[in-house]
């Protein structure tokens, strides 16, 4: 069952027909560049695609995403849960998560697939607000968001820096 359809993309779960694509992208120094710092060894990919096939009657996750007229896996997006410090969720709100292959980079995919789950979130969900967590440098994530509408609420200095970006539901 596909969890949101776009104009060019649809968002699914993942299946074992997906594992190949999504370990590709795991191990892509430039896809993982600002998000962990460094690409994955094979294993690693495995072990954590297998948590994305586990059983779940949520409509918050990451989702694979799918080029509609390629059939082809290009990635996983979604919206998600967005924890406190105290790792319980919080009400309302949900974390945005946008992550497209390279050979795809550049085509509005992501935008797109933003646009769908901010429309999700705010119309079916009900949700308040949409957030997302982006390193400093990553300045083609920092560019989706501003297409998306996202404001800049701060900036958090870990081992790297972050951008802390906000969607209010303007209802
Ligand atoms: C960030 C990411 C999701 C963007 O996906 P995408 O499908 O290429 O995004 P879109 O095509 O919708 O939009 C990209 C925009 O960024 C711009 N852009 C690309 N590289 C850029 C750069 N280095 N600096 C500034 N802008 C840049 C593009 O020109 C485009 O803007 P425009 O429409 O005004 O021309 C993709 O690069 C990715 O998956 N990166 C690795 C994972 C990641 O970092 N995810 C985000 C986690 S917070």
């Amino acid at each position: 069952m596909n969890i949101l359809e776009t104009e060019r993309l649809l968002f699914r779960k993942h299946s074992l027909a997906d594992k190949e694509s999504y370990c590709a992208m795991e191990m892509d120094s430039d896809v993982r560049r600002f998000v962990g710092g460094y690409p994955r060894t094979r294993e690693e990919a495995e072990k954590r695609f297998g948590a994305t096939t586990k059983p779940s009657d949520s409509s918050l996750g990451m989702w694979a995403t799918i080029l509609k007229n390629e059939q082809k896996y290009i990635g996983r997006c979604g919206i998600y849960p967005h924890f406190d410090a105290a790792s319980n969720p919080i009400e309302g709100e949900a974390s945005l998560g946008l992550y497209i292959a390279k050979p795809y980079w550049g085509n509005g995919f992501a935008t797109e697939a933003g646009e769908g789950f901010i429309e999700m979130g705010f119309n079916k969900l009900g949700l308040n607000r949409i957030v997302t967590m982006v390193q400093a440098g990553n300045n083609a994530s920092v560019r989706v968001l501003e297409k998306l509408g996202f404001q800049l609420t701060s900036t958090e200095e870990r081992v790297r820096t972050f951008y802390n970006f906000v969607l209010e539901n303007a209802r």
